[in-house]
C-alpha cells in the first residue's frame, strides 16, 4: 500500500458535476479548495473552514457533506456535485422560490442553503416545518433570513407536488 504524507502532491481522479477530472493536489488540500482554486468552482463558499457553518455544502455521492472538512485525496473514485452542477440548465425550481420568497439578502451563504434543501427534497419530498429547519440546521445565515428560507422549501415542495399532479 502506498502511503502519502499531507504534502505529497498526488493526482486524483474524481468526477465532478458529471465531468472526469484529474486534479494534481498535495495532500493537504481539502475538497472546498480543490473546487475552487484548481477548479474555480467558487459557488461553494470558504467560510468558517471548520464545518461550523454549512457554507461549502456539496453533494458526495449524493450525500450532502461539508467540503471544507473532507481531503481532496479522499474523495478519489468519487462524484462531487456543486451548486453549480445543479444548476447546470438554469436556476432550479428551488433557487427560484429562494429569490421570490425574498430568502437571498447578501447571498454567501444561499449556496450551501440550497445544497441542504435539495439533498432534504430529494428524500422527503414534502418535509414539515421542523425537518426543514433540522435539515438546514448545520446551514448558517448571517442575515438570519431563517424565515423566508423555510418559506421558499415549503414552496418548493408545493410546486413538485403540482407538477406531479
Ligand atoms: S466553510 Fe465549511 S462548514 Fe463553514
Ligand atoms: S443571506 Fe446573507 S448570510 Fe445568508
Amino acid at each position: 500500500m502506498t502511503s502519502h504524507s499531507l504534502d505529497d502532491v498526488q493526482d486524483v481522479d474524481i468526477t465532478v458535476n458529471g465531468c472526469a477530472q484529474r486534479l494534481t493536489v498535495p495532500g493537504h488540500r481539502t475538497l472546498l479548495e480543490a473546487l475552487r482554486e484548481n477548479l474555480g468552482l467558487t459557488g461553494t463558499k470558504s467560510c468558517c473552514a471548520e464545518g461550523e457553518c454549512g457554507a461549502c455544502t456539496v453533494f458526495l455521492d449524493g450525500r450532502a457533506v461539508n467540503a471544507c472538512l473532507v481531503l481532496c485525496a479522499e474523495v478519489a473514485g468519487h462524484e462531487v456535485t456543486t451548486i453549480e452542477g445543479l444548476s447546470a440548465n438554469g436556476p432550479t425550481d428551488l433557487q427560484e422560490e429562494f429569490l421570490a420568497s425574498g430568502a437571498v439578502q447578501c447571498g454567501f451563504c444561499i449556496p450551501g442553503q440550497v445544497m441542504s434543501a435539495e439533498h432534504l427534497l430529494r428524500s422527503t419530498p414534502q418535509p414539515s416545518e421542523p425537518q426543514i429547519r433540522d435539515a438546514l440546521s448545520g446551514n448558517l445565515c448571517r442575515c438570519a433570513g431563517y424565515q423566508r428560507i423555510v418559506r421558499a422549501v415549503q414552496a418548493t415542495a408545493v410546486r413538485r407536488a403540482a407538477d406531479h399532479d
